[in-house]
């Protein structure tokens, strides 16, 4: 979309304002991303200066919080390419991410004051849960609920102020793209967590099976936990958060094949994913449905 390399030239032209050529090197570091939020702004705001900015703030405060989630995660790549923290240090990624926060607070100032609100809301939140994925990476969490309320805050709740955002630019039915883009989102990170397990390194650009080394319990696994008997939960219990070999990782694929945790991981986000488009029904926006239907299709 040539709409997008607008939304990368507005990112340069706010890099530049921030006058360091430190950060200006850093940005050119850091992988192009889909740049989900952006093509649903986009989508539901038209293309004018107004959206392109914001896409233009969004994705700074989405590559911000990657920034900070790679130093959480010791993730060395992502996208295929090396991490900041990977090429220099946690230091320097810990701080780009700040200096892309803040600068995107600034411009987000300059905006409607209802933008400014949803958009800064969903950053508390975001980071509400980062803290809630460290914390229920620490022991076995097995619930549904916990795990649920996390995947919203991480990573739902700015896809859903970017949708509600760009409605509120647009003048429509913010509650309905909101609606949109938090069922879109919850799908988007059960997708993540699906992926994770299911396609290899080379294909998702970062390790693959690390989610539950690094202590998280995503929902094939919660699925698979929850409908193995005794036996095998204590087994499940022992992989936890280990490097596991050859043959554990082979009983492990077999034994979400035979609790149907991938299939019934990927119906769940479906049905999500339903939702989302059930939510934007009295729209018309088709492109909204078919941004859905890809992001459920996706494998990286
Ligand atoms: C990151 O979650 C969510 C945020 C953007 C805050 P993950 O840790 O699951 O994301 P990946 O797998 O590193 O992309
Ligand atoms: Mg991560
Ligand atoms: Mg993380
Ligand atoms: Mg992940």
């Amino acid at each position: 979309m040539e709409i997008l390399q607008k939304v990368q030239e507005q990112i340069l032209s706010y890099v530049k304002e921030i006058a360091d050529d430190k950060s200006l090197e850093l940005l050119g570091l850091l992988p192009n991303g889909k740049m989900l939020r952006s093509k649903l702004i986009l989508k539901i705001a038209g293309a004018n200066e107004e959206s392109i900015k914001l896409c233009a703030v969004v994705e700074m405060i989405h590559a911000a919080s990657l920034l900070h989630d790679d130093v959480i995660d010791d993730a060395t790549t992502r996208r295929g390419k090396q991490t900041i923290n990977a090429l220099f240090d946690n230091k320097t990624s810990i701080m780009f991410g700040d200096i892309l926060y803040s600068k995107a607070f600034t411009e987000l100032t300059k905006m409607d004051k209802e933008v400014a609100y949803t958009i800064s809301n969903a950053v508390t939140l975001l980071s509400v849960g980062e803290l809630l994925d460290v914390e229920l990476s620490k022991i076995f969490n097995t619930s549904y609920d916990k795990y649920l309320d996390m995947i919203y805050k991480k990573t739902a709740s700015l896809i859903e102020a970017s949708a509600k955002s760009a409605a509120i630019l647009a003048n429509k039915n913010r509650d309905n793209f909101a609606l949109y883009g938090k069922n879109l989102g919850l799908a988007f990170q059960m997708v993540d967590d699906i992926l994770d397990i299911t396609e290899d390194s080379e294909k998702l650009g970062k390790p693959a099976m690390l989610d539950f080394v690094e202590g998280k319990v995503t929902i094939p696994y919660l699925f698979t936990y929850e409908r193995s008997n005794e036996q095998d939960k204590t087994k499940l219990e022992n992989f936890y958060k280990k490097e596991l070999s050859n043959d554990e990782t082979l009983w492990l694929k077999n034994q979400f094949s035979t609790t149907n945790a991938i299939q019934d991981s990927i119906a769940l986000a479906q049905k999500f994913g339903s939702n989302a488009i059930e939510a934007i029904k009295d729209e018309n926006n088709e492109d909204l449905v078919l941004i859905m239907k890809a992001m459920i299709e996706r494998d990286f």
